[in-house]
């Protein structure tokens, strides 16, 4: 932390204040995979299923996110972990402010996501992780954006996979299988996540 001379000002608004006006409590589901696993697809999907149950709900994304606030971050182990760390502060603040909040990123390292758990858990903010899994091969296969094809061919260093390492969650709330299950048992499974924890309700 580099500021000093700083202190925390509390305002006169409490979650529950906030949770009674808006109809629900914030929360963060973590989408955590390799590159064409699906994770995107399932958080647009259930975002719009949560929307269209009158959920307020907003997704953060990898590809999106890099375009502005990241814009300065490479793919390096550091770079991405402070890519990681910067998301993990905004989706906390969209979950205090009542959000649920979805976050797709590839988010290859065990320590960095949780890290972005502890954060939401120390402030008293549901956390759910989710891997979206799916075997490499059929992950080349897929790649839809062609970044295996260009990886394989050297033309993209450090990939996810390839020449990068991935982490795989060993407590995620959820495991997707996205080779054997449709995007919507996909969507149907991490909503009924959500319904047990409380967050939505049945
Ligand atoms: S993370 O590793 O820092 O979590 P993030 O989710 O933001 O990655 O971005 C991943 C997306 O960037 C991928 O879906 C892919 O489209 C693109 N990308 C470009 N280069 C790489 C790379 N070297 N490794 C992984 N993804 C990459």
């Amino acid at each position: 932390m580099k500021s000093t001379n700083i202190t925390w000002h509390e305002g006169d608004v409490t979650r529950d204040d906030r949770a009674r006006l808006l109809g629900q409590r914030g929360a963060c589901v973590w989408f955590t995979g390799l590159s064409g696993s699906g994770k995107s697809t399932v958080a647009v999907a259930l975002e719009k299923a949560l929307l269209h149950a009158g959920r307020a709900v907003y997704r953060l994304d990898g590809d999106n996110v890099r375009h502005g606030l990241n814009a300065n971050l490479g793919f390096s182990a550091e770079d991405r972990d402070e890519n990681i760390r910067r998301i993990g502060e905004v989706a906390r603040l969209f979950a205090d402010a009542g959000l649920i909040c979805l976050c797709s990123f590839v988010s290859p390292y065990r320590a960095a996501r949780d890290n972005v758990r502890r954060l939401h858990e120390d402030a008293g903010l549901p956390f759910f992780e989710v891997f979206v899994d799916a075997p490499l091969d059929v992950l080349e296969q897929r790649d839809p954006k062609g970044l295996y094809r260009k990886a394989r061919a050297g033309e993209i260093k450090n990939f996810t996979g390839l020449d990068a390492p991935f982490e795989p969650p060993a407590h995620a709330e959820l495991v997707l299988p996205t080779h054997t299950l449709r995007v919507e048992q996909s969507v149907e499974q991490a909503a009924a996540m959500l319904r047990d924890a409380g967050v939505i309700d049945a």
